[in-house]
């Protein structure tokens, strides 16, 4: 099955109901498309030590590359059903598996917009 992008946001929307995010109250959600069709879901996990506090882009990265899963297509990623694009850290963190992955996100299933991931992070760093 092809997921539509819409798709593809509903999941990280739906994923967002298991965000822990008490501290900052910004509920994310992500939904990771692999090359061969699975979906891992990731959220935002804070922390009372706030730099422990794990993105949910990364979130579902993990889940993916830790069951051998290394090959991505798109991630959708919401906040608060709305817009959430990557920050600095996932981004990187992304570019080292996936540069050329999709970012898939908008104000709702009917605004969203999409970018390589090289575009959101030129000249990415790769040793
Ligand atoms: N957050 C994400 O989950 N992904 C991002 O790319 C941006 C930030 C989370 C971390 C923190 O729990 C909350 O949003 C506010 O920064």
């Amino acid at each position: 099955m092809n997921l539509t992008d819409k798709e593809l946001f509903r999941m990280a929307v739906k994923a967002e109901e298991h965000a822990y995010a008490p501290f900052s109250n910004f509920h994310v959600g992500a939904a990771l498309l692999a090359k061969d069709g699975r979906v891992f879901t990731g959220v935002n996990i804070e922390n009372s030590s706030y730099g422990a506090t794990i993105c949910a882009e990364r979130t579902a990265m993990v889940k993916a590359i830790s069951e051998g899963c290394l090959e991505f297509e798109a991630i959708a990623i919401s906040g608060n059903g709305g817009t959430s694009w990557p920050c600095g850290i996932c981004r990187q963190f992304m570019y080292e598996f996936c540069p050329d992955i999709r970012v898939i996100s908008g104000e709702g299933e009917e605004n969203l917009r999409s970018y390589a991931l090289r575009e959101l992070l030129p000249e990415g760093f790769k040793l």
